[in-house]
């Protein structure tokens, strides 16, 4: 059943073991760095009114115009899902009345409706940060560096971190002008689509993949140039603390991001094993006025799904959880016996696996060795009369016959 009406929706997929416990661990892994910087998760609904996400991220952007999965509820309000998650967790702490110097994390789906290819999903999932604040080459260092920091104790190395401003809020127009007064004699060498982005999104131009958009942009000042020295500083600021907090950053002037909200410091984080779409996270300093109040904040996402497949290569079975024990039972009485001691083990934390249905000791065995389990206990009717258990090794193959008692203890210490 692996196409047809029983299949995933386009771009969408089911998540299960080995892979589902690399996610875990990848989740873990990102709580314990988050509990070090004291930031506390939040949990926003993944449906929201259209118009949160339209105002926050921009009405022109293409997350907002072609991307988003919208429609109208029962209630006749036009809805849509997330697509990222910064624009409803600042709805939430508005709402909640979260102050600056509040600082949150998510986790959890995120939808697009792209056309789905490696590494792009229509559904796919977010961790991300938000440190609200004004504007601070401080904060924005340090939201970088927790970035890093979760690459550091995911165990993914190679992830190339490039940063650039987009200039204060007050210098967006003096961008926009001056590079729209740059691009005038190359009118004609633009493609189609960023013909129209010059009236809609004239920056999005310098991320075009066209080769004849790309020999314009190449040519093309820095934008920095159109910015106000404040601006300008802000960055060198950014940059210099990322030294000192020993975070490699190169600084991109032809580094653009996709949404509207931001201002000042822009990232992006790339990963080589990845393919065309190789962007692990990105992120920046962000000015959103929602509902009549204004919200400024640094933050980032990282794309779950990517982090996931630079850290497997496709092989995500070693990483799948394997039982302490597995328990073995030669006859009946043994199995409900073994039943008993399960239950025991499991509830003192022991991760422990036994066979039911009645299969033969060769099979229970075989599923021993499936299972990857550490130890194998074997009981029979011999060993149920001394309270014993054989307790094999399964690396070693060494076995010992010794009381249960002792071997629940063991078990329970790790072995
Ligand atoms: P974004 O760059 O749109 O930023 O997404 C962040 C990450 O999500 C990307 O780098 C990528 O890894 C992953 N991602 C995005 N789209 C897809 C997709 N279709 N399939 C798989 N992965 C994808 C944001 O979403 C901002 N909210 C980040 C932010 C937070 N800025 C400030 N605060």
């Amino acid at each position: 059943m692996s196409s047809g009406e029983w299949a995933p929706l386009p771009g969408m997929a089911d998540l299960f073991s080995p892979e589902s416990e690399l996610w875990h661990a990848v989740e873990e892994g990102a709580r314990e760095v988050f509990s070090c910087y004291g930031v506390r998760e939040i949990r926003t609904p993944i449906l929201e009114r259209t118009s949160v996400f339209a105002r926050a991220l921009g009405e022109g952007t293409d997350v907002v115009q072609k991307e988003m999965f919208s429609f109208e509820d029962r209630g006749g309000r036009l809805v849509s899902l997330r697509p990222e998650g910064t624009a409803g967790v600042i709805r939430a702490l508005l709402r909640l009345g979260a102050a600056a110097g509040e600082r949150v994390f998510y986790m959890g789906p995120m939808f697009r409706a792209e056309r789905p290819q490696a590494g792009r999903r229509r559904q796919f999932h977010q961790v991300g940060v938000e440190l609200l604040g004004p504007p601070s080459p401080m904060a924005d260092a340090e939201c970088v560096a927790l970035m890093a920091h979760l690459f550091e104790r995911w165990g993914l190395g190679g992830v190339k971190i490039r940063v650039f401003t987009r200039g204060r809020s007050a210098d967006h127009p003096s961008v926009r002008e001056g590079l729209l007064r740059t691009l005038e004699p190359h009118e004609a060498e633009l493609c189609a689509e960023c013909q129209r982005r010059r009236s809609t999104h004239p920056l999005r131009i310098l991320d075009c993949k066209v080769a004849g958009c790309r020999t314009v942009v190449e040519r093309l000042p820095p934008m920095t140039g159109f910015m106000s020295a404040e601006s300008r500083g802000y960055l060198e600021e950014v940059s210099r603390l990322l030294k000192r907090l020993g975070v490699p950053a190169e600084t991109d002037a032809r580094l653009i991001r996709g949404l509207d909200y931001y201002e000042h410091t822009i990232w992006e984080a790339t990963h080589p094993a990845l393919g065309a779409q190789d962007a692990v996270a990105g992120g920046g300093r962000y000015r959103i006025e929602i509902d009549g109040g204004v919200v400024e904040g640094v933050g980032f996402a990282v794309g779950l799904e990517r982090v996931i497949l630079a850290l497997s290569g496709g092989d995500a079975e070693r990483f799948a959880r394997r039982p302490t024990v597995w328990l073995v039972a030669v006859g009946d009485r043994a199995r409900e016996e073994n039943l008993v001691w399960a239950q025991e083990l499991r509830r003192g934390g022991v991760a422990c696996g036994l066979d039911l249905a009645g299969r033969s000791v060769k099979a229970q065995m075989r599923a021993a060795d499936r299972s990857r389990a550490v130890w194998v206990a074997v009981r029979g009717d011999d060993e149920l009369a001394a309270a014993a258990c054989r307790l094999k090794n399964m690396a070693t193959g060494e076995e010992t016959v010794m009381p249960v008692a002792e071997a629940t203890a063991r078990l329970r210490a790790g072995a």
